[in-house]
C-alpha cells in the first residue's frame, strides 16, 4: 500500500511536520513526502492514501500574496528565517483545483500560530473541505501542529506528527491481532 504526503511550506516547520507524518505512515505504507510543485497527477496515481497540508496564512490556506509576503519577511537582512525553494510557488489551494476526482482516503493538516484555532484560524479545515470537495473520502479530523511566535515548531510537534502518522496508518490498515495469520 501506498501513502503520499503532500505539503506547502514557507520557512521549513511543515516540511519538517510533512517529513515527521510520513515517518509515522511508514509502519504500514510505502511513503513518498512530496512539494505541492512537485505532486502531479502521477504521484498519486495508484495511492491508497493522500495526506496534504500547509501553513496557514491569514486564519485559513496561503493564497499567492501571504506567500509573496512570507518570502519577502524572510528574505530581509535581520530575519533568521529562510524561505524554502519553491516557497513562492503555487500552493495547496492552486493544486486541487489543478486536480480531477480521486475516490481515495485523505486526510488534512497544517502548521499554525499556539491558540484556540477560533482565534488563530487554521488552514486544514480548508484542505479537507478541498479533499472532499475533489472527491476523496476524509478519514480523519482536520489535524493542527503548532510554531511559536518565532516561526519554529515547538517542542514535540514533530514526535505528536509521528505519532498522528501511526495512528492514521493504524485506522487504515489495523495490524492483525496476536495469533491470527493474515
Ligand atoms: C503571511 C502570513 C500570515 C499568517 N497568518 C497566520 C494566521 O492567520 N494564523 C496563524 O495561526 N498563523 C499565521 N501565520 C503563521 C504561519 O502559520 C506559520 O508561519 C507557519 O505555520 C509556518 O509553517 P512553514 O514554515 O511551513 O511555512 C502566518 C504567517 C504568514 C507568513
Amino acid at each position: 500500500m501506498r501513502a503520499v504526503v503532500v505539503y506547502e511550506s514557507m520557512y521549513g516547520n511543515t516540511h519538517l511536520v510533512a517529513d515527521a507524518i510520513g515517518t509515522g505512515l511508514e509502519t504500514a505504507f510505502d511513503v513518498w513526502v512530496v512539494p505541492v510543485s512537485q505532486a502531479d497527477p502521477a504521484v498519486l496515481d495508484g495511492a491508497d492514501l493522500i495526506v496534504a497540508g500547509g501553513p496557514t496564512h491569514v486564519h485559513g490556506m496561503s493564497r499567492e500574496a501571504t506567500r509573496k509576503a512570507a518570502v519577502e519577511a524572510a528574505d530581509k537582512l535581520e530575519s533568521p528565517l529562510e524561505a524554502e525553494p519553491d516557497a513562492a510557488g503555487p500552493g495547496l489551494r492552486e493544486w486541487f483545483a489543478s486536480l480531477g476526482r480521486y475516490p481515495v482516503k485523505a486526510a488534512a493538516f497544517d502548521t499554525r500560530m499556539h491558540g484556540p484555532a477560533a482565534l488563530t484560524g487554521r488552514a486544514s479545515k480548508g484542505v479537507a473541505r478541498l479533499f472532499r470537495a475533489h472527491g476523496f473520502e476524509v478519514i480523519a479530523e482536520p489535524e493542527s501542529f503548532l510554531v511559536t511566535k518565532q516561526d519554529r515548531l515547538e517542542p514535540h510537534e514533530t514526535a505528536r506528527a509521528r505519532e498522528w502518522g501511526a495512528e492514521l496508518a493504524a485506522s487504515i490498515a489495523p495490524s492483525p491481532a496476536p495469533g491470527t495469520r493474515g
